[in-house]
């Protein structure tokens, strides 16, 4: 595996794996596909060296420019989505096209150049799960989608299941549970907080809180996708997750008392229409296969670290953070 195209890389997680590869695969040679939406950055790979990466702006619906990339690459890695749940419920049009009509378009392009391809998918692709429900995902979880996002990710997991069994396509999957991290969009719950307090904002919390998410630190996703690319079998979904179930409030009361705050110092604004009560992974497929395990178990250590980023880093975030919180406001969130 030398070259590989990456799609969405200039977003958090792709732009977290170009760092990854870059520092763990020195023979590797990426090359990016990104359409620089509002959520990429194309500062998130400023640091990577010439001569390990090729930066391509374009998108991945356009037949044409996939021609001219496909016949270089090794592999693909797609990672290019519209990624949050509260947009695509205030506008589900780029979800449809990006996430359904995007990944057919990537499928085309494999099937004609016979290109290994792995997609990037989620957790959310099966639902939710009770609070009280000692149950947690399998690859075997029938799919349950809730929002607009998660139904586009599921529909674009069944384009890739169906383009391996009927054309032979040299595909894999995953799904992974929440991910944090540096570069990660300050609309997303971790950094909107972080941020909110650095900004004098009070932080938000949708509900009643007690939302469970499955956390796994960014890099420990990066590692997992490497292992799936280069060892998973062809044809094969394997679940992503660290051990990492958190409810919203206590997540939150963690970053406040990090950052110094009261546990109390924030407020209770409305819920998010259809939202997912509780996501939790069984990763032992991944790990008995492929001997994969996480390497960052200390959740208060990571969210120390990626609290300090955000801290450290106040150039990356702050000129979209006032139209990041009108965008809020005006939802009522
Ligand atoms: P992100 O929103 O931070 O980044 C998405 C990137 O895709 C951006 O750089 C954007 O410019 C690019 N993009 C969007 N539309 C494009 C198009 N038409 N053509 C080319 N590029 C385009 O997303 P993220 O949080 O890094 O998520 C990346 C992938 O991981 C997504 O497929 C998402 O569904 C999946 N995922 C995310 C999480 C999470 O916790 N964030 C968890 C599991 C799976
Ligand atoms: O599970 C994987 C998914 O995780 C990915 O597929 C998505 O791309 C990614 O965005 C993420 O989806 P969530 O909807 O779980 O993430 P988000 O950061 O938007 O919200 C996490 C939880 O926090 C969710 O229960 C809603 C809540 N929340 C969110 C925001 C932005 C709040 O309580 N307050 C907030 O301000």
């Amino acid at each position: 595996m030398r070259n590989i195209l990456v799609t969405g890389a200039a977003g958090f997680i792709g732009s977290n794996f170009v760092h990854w590869v870059v520092e763990h695969e020195p023979s590797v040679h990426i090359t990016v596909l990104d359409k620089l939406t509002y959520a990429g950055n194309r500062e998130n790979l400023a640091d990577i060296p010439e001569n390990r990466m090729d930066f391509v702006h374009g998108d991945i619906c356009d037949e044409k420019l996939l021609s001219k990339l496909f016949p270089k690459a090794d592999a693909v890695v797609h990672f290019a989505a519209e990624s949050h749940n509260d947009n695509s419920i205030a506008n589900p049009d780029p979800f449809v096209e990006t996430n359904v009509v995007g990944t057919y378009r990537l499928l085309e392009a494999a099937r004609a150049f016979d290109v290994r391809f792995h997609h990037i998918s989620t957790d959310e692709v099966y639902g939710d799960l009770a609070l009280d429900d000692p149950a947690r995902f399998t690859e075997e979880t029938p799919y349950h989608p809730s929002s607009p996002y998660s139904s586009t990710k599921a529909a674009s997991d069944m384009l890739v299941r169906a383009w391996h069994r009927t054309y032979g396509v040299r595909a894999t999957i995953s799904n992974c549970s929440n991910n944090y991290g540096p570069y990660q969009h300050i609309e997303k719950f971790i950094p909107r907080q972080i941020t909110n307090l650095l900004s004098g904002l009070r932080p938000k919390l949708y509900g009643d809180g007690k939302n469970v998410r499955d956390w796994i630190h960014t890099e420990d996703h990066s590692s997992a996708v490497w292992a799936i690319l280069n060892d998973g079998r062809i044809g094969e979904t394997y679940l992503i997750g660290a051990d990492g179930e958190k409810s919203n409030i206590d997540v939150l009361r963690a970053i406040l008392r990090t950052m110094g705050y009261s546990e109390d110092d924030f407020d209770w604004v409305r819920d998010r229409p259809g939202h997912d009560r509780r996501y939790a992974i069984d990763s032992t497929k991944l790990r008995r296969e492929l001997g994969w395990e996480p390497i960052h178990t200390d959740f208060d250590g990571g969210l120390a670290a990626t609290i300090e980023w955000y801290e450290t880093h106040r150039d990356w975030w702050q000129g979209v953070k006032e139209a990041t919180e009108a965008k809020y406001k005006a939802q009522g969130q």
